[in-house]
């Protein structure tokens, strides 16, 4: 191999190398460690809600502004979880109900009945 085209794949290798460093900074970036969006109040989250389980409790759930203190209350009441000053709580229901909103609908659209293979009983 020439000397020539050692060092134009040298520099490919870098070049890949850099791209695959820098994933597309549109995409909502998680917490390595958590796996929360890191969008504001985050890291209040990872303070308060990661102490007796794991985040990933929060980021597979998901719901209003009401349903998350809804969850809050429920932990309180049951399960141990302290009073939050109201600018904790605040800031975490601002970031649980934007980021880990209600979801519209999280059933697929049931198949037409012309797609669906015949109905052995039916016959
Ligand atoms: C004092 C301990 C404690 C802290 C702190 C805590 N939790 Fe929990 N949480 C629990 C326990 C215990 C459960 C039930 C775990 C299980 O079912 O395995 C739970 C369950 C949950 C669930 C699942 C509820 C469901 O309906 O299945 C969510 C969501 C949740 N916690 C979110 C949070 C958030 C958000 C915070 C921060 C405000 C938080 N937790 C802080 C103890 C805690």
């Amino acid at each position: 191999m020439s000397q020539h085209t050692t060092s134009a794949s040298l520099l490919l290798l870098l070049v890949t190398a850099s791209v695959l460093q820098h994933p597309v900074s549109t995409a909502q970036q998680a917490d390595r460690v958590t796996g929360l969006i890191k969008e504001n109040g985050w890291q209040v989250v990872q303070a308060n809600c990661t102490v007796c389980h794991s985040a990933q409790i929060i980021t597979q759930n998901s719901g209003s502004r009401a349903v998350w203190k809804s969850r809050i209350v429920w932990m309180q009441e049951t399960q141990g979880l302290g009073e939050l000053s109201s600018d904790a709580e605040n800031t975490i229901l601002d970031y649980l109900a934007m980021n880990y909103g209600q979801k519209e609908n999280s059933r697929r659209a049931e198949i037409p009945a012309h797609l669906m293979p015949d109905n052995p009983y039916n016959n």
